[in-house]
């Protein structure tokens, strides 16, 4: 196997820690010695080791067996290793500390307590460091994490479901506008985000969960509520949950004070009223609005009050699919 089969190789299997790793990015290691694979690793939980770690701890298992010393094995890494101490030590360092004379690295990692400091670390003890191999893969398949560090902002997007007259809800009963298959498809996207925003009066007036209910193991999204009045605590939105909740309206400033934590996307699911603010300030990347045949008339409350509002807001159509009857439509800046 040569070096580009291996990355691929590392970045396929490292998608299946997708919804487990976040807010992390998914990462992929492999030990190899010639032709031959000695072990893998991946950085499968939050929280928990590091690629690479995984990837050395399970060749330990083969010193003296398949191999005499570390500095006869390459080491491939989708993402810079680390260089900090956070949850887990330096990968960097320990990568040192093992042996290795020649790593070959898939994409530099974004993080500005990393962002090349991992490789200088490697090259500073004389391992040899090719970096840049499939990087744009690597950039794919963690778009949120390098969207956040580039943007120094995490990535929004709103999801809204609209009746067919444009509306969002009626003011005095709790409706679902939409059909199975597309409430469905809304629990595959909350999986994807590091947070779920929402504010006061979608709390008070429909009690939601806001989880991720899913058939597969993820790590739950955060969730942020922004609200001024008072809300009780014994809401479904705060069972099992870990909650943000701000008491201020200035969404930018909200937004922001994100840049230095680790979610790298929140996905909105508010009514108009929040909905409008966040359009109007401009920080949305991205709105995805699921349409359905059904029409809530004269009593419905409208999502927006101008024609065209989408494109006005600066968003042009990037894909619409059928769900069922309704359709899903994706908007980007
Ligand atoms: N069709 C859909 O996709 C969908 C999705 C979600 C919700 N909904 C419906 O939307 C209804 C509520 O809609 P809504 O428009 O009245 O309320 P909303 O957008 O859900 O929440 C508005 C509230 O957010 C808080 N807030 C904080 N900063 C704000 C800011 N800068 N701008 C605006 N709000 C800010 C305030 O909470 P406080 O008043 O607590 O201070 C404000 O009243 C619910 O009944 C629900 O059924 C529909």
């Amino acid at each position: 196997m040569n070096y580009e089969e291996l990355m691929l190789r590392a970045i396929t299997k490292a998608e299946k820690f997708k919804f487990t790793a976040k807010p992390n990015p998914v990462v992929g290691a492999i030990v190899f010695k010639d032709n031959e694979i000695i072990s893998e690793g991946y950085h499968e939980t939050y929280g928990k080791n590091h690629a690479e770690i995984n990837a050395i701890e399970k060749a330990k298992n083969y010193l003296g067996k398949k191999f005499e010393s570390f500095s006869e094995l390459s080491l491939i890494c989708t993402l810079e290793p680390c260089s900090h101490h956070g949850k887990t030590g330096s990968c960097a360092d320990f990568i040192v500390d093992t042996g290795f004379k020649n790593i070959i690295i898939g994409a530099i990692d974004p993080n500005p307590k990393v962002a090349g400091k991992g490789i200088k670390i490697l090259q500073d003890n004389n391992i040899s460091v090719e970096f840049g191999l499939f990087e744009d893969l690597v950039e794919k398949q963690n778009k949120f994490f390098f969207y956040k560090h580039k943007n120094k902002k995490p990535y929004i997007t709103i999801k809204i479901a609209s009746s067919l007259d444009g509306k969002s809800h009626y003011n005095d009963e709790r409706v679902f506008i939409t059909s199975q298959s597309s409430l469905d498809d809304v629990q595959k996207i909350r999986a994807e985000y590091d947070a779920i925003l929402t504010g006061g009066n979608t709390l008070r007036n429909d009690n939601p969960k806001m989880n991720s209910r899913v058939d597969f193991a993820l790590n739950q999204p955060k969730k942020i509520l922004l609200t001024n009045n008072a809300y009780s605590k014994e809401l479904d939105f705060f069972k099992n949950a870990s909650v943000d909740v701000f008491k201020i309206n200035d969404l930018k400033k909200i937004i922001n004070s994100y840049q230095n934590s680790e979610i790298c996307s929140i996905l909105i699911e508010a009514g108009p009223k929040l909905v409008n603010s966040f359009l109007k300030e401009g920080i949305v990347d991205e709105l995805i609005v699921y349409s359905s045949t059904k029409k809530l008339g004269e009593k419905g409350i409208n999502w927006f009050y101008e024609d065209n509002a989408i494109e006005n807001y600066g968003f042009k159509l990037e894909s619409s699919y059928k769900i069922d009857t309704d359709l899903k439509e994706i908007f980007k800046k």
